[in-house]
C-alpha cells in the first residue's frame, strides 16, 4: 500500500460547474492527482430538496473514499451550504473543502461597491449564505440574485447561443450599468462570465470562489502532512453519472476551454 499522501483528490459537482473549480486546483495544486465526479444525471442541486442534495453528496463522498480519496473537495456552493457540516462530522479524519460565494474578496475590493450576487435558489435561501452576507456585506449593498434554470442551461453546453444571453438578460438585465461586481455564487456561471459582462457592461468586476478554494485545499492538505511530494504532473480523471456519450468530452471541453 502507497503512503496516504500518494492518494488522490476527489472533487465534485452537481455537473460540470465544479470543472471551473478544478481548473483552480490543478494550477494551485499541479502535482496533485484528481478524480472530478459530475453528478449530470442529477442536476440541478440547485432546485433540489435539502434532504436530496444530502443524499447525492453523502453518496458520492463515501464512494471517492471507498476508493481511496486522501482529500474532498466540494465544487458545489450547493452541496457546500447544505451538507459540508454533516460530512465533516461523518469523516472528522479527512479533509474535506468547501466553496462558498466569493463575497468576502468582493466586500474586500469594493467596501462601498453595489454587489451582484448571483447563486442557486437553495444557496441563497440557506443561513450559511445569510450569515456570509452579515458577515462580509458591511457597507457594501448586497444584491442577491436567483438564477433558476441557469446551471441546467450551462449543462448542455453551446454557451455561444443567443437563448442564454437573453436567459442571463432576464436574470440581471435590469442592473445594466448601475453594479460594481458579482460574485459568480455557483460553480456553472464562471463559464458565462463573458455573456453576464455582455448584458452588465465591461467595467464590471467578477469574483469566484476557485482560487480560494484551491488555496484552502492547499492549506488543508499541508497542515495534514498530505500534499503530494511526487515531481510528475498529477493525473485528472473525468466520471459522470450521465452515461451518454458525448458526457465525459463535453467535461474535457469545459476543462480545457478559455474563460
Ligand atoms: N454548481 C452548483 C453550485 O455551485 C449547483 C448548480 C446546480 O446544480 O443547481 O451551486
Amino acid at each position: 500500500m502507497g503512503e496516504k499522501r500518494d492518494g488522490f483528490v476527489g472533487v465534485f459537482d452537481s455537473g460540470v460547474g465544479g470543472i471551473s473549480v478544478l481548473r483552480s486546483l490543478v494550477a494551485e495544486l499541479p502535482h496533485e492527482d484528481f478524480r472530478f465526479f459530475g453528478d449530470s444525471a442529477n442536476a440541478p442541486y440547485g432546485e433540489k430538496t435539502e434532504a436530496q442534495v444530502l443524499d447525492l453528496s453523502r453518496s458520492i463522498v463515501e464512494r471517492f473514499l471507498a476508493d481511496g480519496a486522501k482529500a474532498i473537495v466540494i465544487a458545489c456552493n450547493t452541496a457546500t451550504s447544505v451538507s459540508a457540516a454533516t460530512l465533516r462530522a461523518a469523516h472528522p479524519d479527512v479533509p474535506i473543502v468547501g466553496i462558498e460565494p466569493a463575497l468576502k474578496p468582493a466586500a474586500r475590493a469594493l467596501p462601498h461597491g453595489r454587489i451582484l450576487v448571483m447563486a442557486t435558489e437553495v444557496t441563497l435561501r440557506l443561513d450559511k449564505y445569510h450569515e456570509l452576507a452579515r458577515a462580509w456585506g458591511g457597507e457594501c449593498e448586497v444584491i442577491s440574485v436567483p438564477c433558476p434554470g441557469l446551471a441546467a442551461r450551462i449543462e448542455r453546453g453551446e454557451l455561444d447561443a443567443p437563448d442564454l444571453t437573453e436567459m442571463i438578460r432576464g436574470f440581471v438585465g435590469e442592473y445594466a450599468g448601475s453594479v460594481d461586481a458579482v460574485v459568480l455564487g455557483c460553480t456553472h456561471y464562471p463559464f458565462v462570465r463573458s455573456q453576464i459582462a455582455k448584458v452588465l457592461g465591461s467595467n464590471v468586476r467578477f469574483f469566484d470562489g476557485g482560487a480560494g478554494t484551491a488555496r484552502q485545499l492547499r492549506a488543508r492538505l499541508d497542515a495534514e502532512g498530505l500534499l503530494a511530494l511526487r515531481e510528475r504532473t498529477g493525473h485528472v480523471e473525468f466520471a459522470s453519472s450521465l452515461d451518454t456519450p458525448g458526457e465525459l468530452g463535453l467535461y474535457r471541453r469545459f476543462f480545457a476551454l478559455r474563460i
